[in-house]
């Protein structure tokens, strides 16, 4: 026989049995979105490498090792697998000109791709749901996404989430911040790592989230942010400060807390949840005031955030969580050429009744077929055989639970399915 060729590593099928989970979560996550007015932009899931490398920085992990790119073969373009969806969302937005028409809340979902080692909780091929604010300048935007967010872990059932909240201040503030950092870390290159030599040298904001214990002394002794931060990022973070206390959503400041990618000034934060491992931001976002000019468009701020939906079904799985149930209402069973031919009718008359409703396919003595019927969760089979046609009728019998079977006019027997 020949070898069954595997999925790539890292990238998940999602079988029946965990879809209907995932059906709703995200019917769940859009209904949430609906309340809040954001509208939904789809974007494809290939776009110029360029613009990556323009957003999220050439001296990030993502961009430097982490981007499914290859080259067109047909004109030589090189094209990236999107790893994340703010800079694909913006593309768009400013490609078709949404601004115009004033701020914009949007939101977005799908597949990212990112080539990291895979592990509980991080995959090659992950899924995310994002949103985006564009166009508004003021703290009352990055508190109604964090708001939202934990709105959504209430109506989830998710409670060991916990919000770390931090602001990066303007653009000057982080360079006059980042050259205190890099003399300060200069000092103690000796303890430094190759790859974190490099660090300092493109990006030592990140070397404050390594994870490497061997630098965890000097990271508590580095320098604050907070002591070079202008005035302006102050009062967005006191406002926005007041305006969570106001609605009772608790955080922790967590002055280490930069972000893997450099679009952030200002406001940044992250859930967290200690259920999942080393994997454990289940959501993180940010303001991006700087990114929109940066890819083209005219100054416009933004803010917004991802979640990452394979880590956020692991909680509700980890609680034992059950999706609403799906199982089909009824089985539909057949003997005998006649019934075969009206099967097909019978079922779809119970369909137009808002019934979900399986047809058994194949033939097979009544017995085989009545072990298909169980095994589908159906809650009753709908047994036609010679009588059922010549009397026109139907017999029902109850799959779960107590109940004899009965013979009954279809609909009649609709009545009673519907019932349960
Ligand atoms: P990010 O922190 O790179 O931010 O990703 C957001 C979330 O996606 C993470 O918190 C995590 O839950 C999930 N995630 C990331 N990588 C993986 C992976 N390899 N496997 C499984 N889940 C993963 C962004 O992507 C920004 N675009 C968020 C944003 C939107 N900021 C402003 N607007």
């Amino acid at each position: 026989m020949a070898e069954v060729i595997q999925a790539v590593r890292g990238m998940n099928d999602v079988l029946p049995a965990q879809a209907g989970l995932w059906q709703w979560f995200e019917a769940t996550v859009r209904d949430w979105l609906a309340h809040y007015g954001y509208d939904e932009l789809r974007t494809p899931l290939v776009e110029p490498t360029g613009l990556f490398v323009r957003s999220i920085g050439e001296a990030t992990d993502i961009v430097e090792k982490e981007m499914y790119t290859f080259v067109d073969a047909l004109n030589g373009e090189s094209l990236t697998l999107r790893p994340e969806g703010t800079a694909a969302c913006l593309r768009a937005v400013l490609q078709h000109q949404l601004l115009y028409a004033g701020p914009q809340r949007l939101w977005y979902q799908g597949a990212m791709f990112r080539h990291e080692r895979p592990q509980r909780g991080r995959y090659r091929q992950f899924h995310q749901i994002g949103v985006e604010a564009l166009g508004f300048p003021g703290p009352d935007v990055d508190a109604e996404h964090i708001a939202m967010t934990a709105r959504l872990w209430r109506s989830l059932g998710i409670s060991d989430v916990t919000l770390e909240l931090n602001t990066l201040g303007s653009a000057e503030a982080r360079v006059r911040y980042r050259s205190r950092l890099v003399e300060y870390f200069s000092r103690h290159a000796d303890a430094l790592s190759e790859d974190e030599r490099r660090r300092l040298q493109h990006n030592p904001l990140r070397l404050l989230d390594s994870k490497n214990p061997a630098l965890a002394g000097l990271i508590s002794d580095a320098p604050r942010l907070f002591d070079d931060l202008d005035e302006v990022s102050l009062l967005h973070f006191e406002q926005l400060q007041a305006t969570l206390r106001a609605v009772n959503v608790s955080y922790t400041i967590n002055p280490r807390l930069v972000r893997g990618l450099d679009y952030y000034n200002a406001t940044v934060f992250e859930w967290v949840t200690r259920s999942l491992g080393a994997q454990g931001t289940v959501c993180a976002g940010g303001r991006y005031d700087g990114l929109i000019e940066q890819l083209g468009g005219k100054p416009a701020p933004g803010c917004g955030f991802a979640m990452g939906v394979e880590r956020l079904l692991a909680l509700l799985e980890m609680a034992q969580f059950a999706a609403p149930e799906r199982a089909p209402h009824a089985y539909l069973i057949h003997f005998g050429d006649a019934a075969a031919l009206h099967v097909p009718v019978v079922a779809e008359r119970m369909r137009d009744a808002a019934l979900r409703v399986v047809q058994h396919c194949g033939g097979g003595s009544i017995k085989s077929q009545m072990k298909r019927a169980d095994a589908s969760g159906a809650r009753f089979a709908v047994i036609l055989a010679d009588d059922e046609i010549a009397s026109e009728s139907v017999s029902i019998k109850p799959l779960r639970g107590q109940g004899e079977q009965t013979r009954a006019a279809l609909d009649d027997a609709i009545a009673l399915i519907k019932q349960g």
